[in-house]
């Protein structure tokens, strides 16, 4: 798994030099898919449930699971690249939001909100605590902030499958659910909406968006528990 997560992390950071106004989410796609499998990968989500990309690229009001297309990134936005590879039968699995180019202070809030419920959230990733003490660490952060919580998406265990059990919800009360020991790995990924929790899908399929058109930031690492804490395995991305 540490080195399906480095293969992650290496590209995330290649993808991550790309994003500046002008290029398309399509470009970014290819590179991915080109870098995995130079790297002896094979990118996760493309097939996964018919999905037909290797990043996921959501855009502004876009939560999760936008498809990469000839859309063009423009000064302002902020997108979201989501991506997965497996590597001799383990997953790995990490998101980050970025900016294109300057974009509004509230806009970088958001961010900066968002990667922070994300590292609260993974501090929590340790033996004797339970499930839950993640999902609340992350929600008491963002609302805290202002932010609300996106309910029908949630992390997930993750090893050799991508999604596995248990689900790791970004809210909740603490001390709840399965108590956390040393093994276990974790794909821990809050998103964040700027107003209101509620998203729909667009009619693609895939494409999830705020009910509202608020902007919406979504982190994730995946996270292993140690006897020494939270590992995270996609670190630097
Ligand atoms: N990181 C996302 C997840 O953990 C990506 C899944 S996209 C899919 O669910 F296309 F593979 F479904
Ligand atoms: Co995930």
């Amino acid at each position: 798994m540490r080195s399906a997560c480095r293969i992650v992390r290496e590209i995330l950071s290649l993808l991550k030099e790309e994003v500046k106004p002008g290029v398309s989410t399509l470009v970014l796609d290819h590179l991915a898919e080109k870098q995995a499998r130079k790297m002896g990968a094979r990118p996760a989500f493309k097939g996964y449930s018919g999905y037909p990309y290797s990043v996921c690229c959501s855009i502004n009001e876009q939560v999760v699971h936008g498809m990469p297309g000839d859309r063009v990134l423009l000064e302002g936005d902020i997108v979201s690249l989501d991506y997965g590879v497996v590597y001799d039968g383990y997953f790995g699995d990490a998101a980050v939001t970025l900016p294109v180019g300057r974009i509004s202070e509230s806009a970088e809030k958001l961010i900066r909100v968002t990667s922070e419920s994300l590292d609260l959230g993974i501090d929590q990733a340790c033996p004797g605590n339970r499930l839950s003490d993640i999902s609340h660490a992350v929600q008491k952060h963002a609302e805290g902030q202002g932010f609300s919580v996106v309910r029908e998406f949630v992390g997930h265990g993750i090893g050799k499958s991508l999604h596995e059990s248990p689900q790791v919800p970004n809210f909740g009360l603490p001390g709840k659910g399965i108590k956390l020991k040393p093994g276990m790995v974790l794909a821990i990924e809050p998103m964040i909406n700027q107003l209101g929790p509620e998203v729909r899908i667009l009619g693609d399929g895939w494409t999830a968006v705020t009910l509202d058109g608020g902007l919406s930031a979504h982190f994730e690492h995946t996270v292993a528990i140690t006897e020494n804490g939270p590992d995270i395995l996609t670190s630097v991305c």
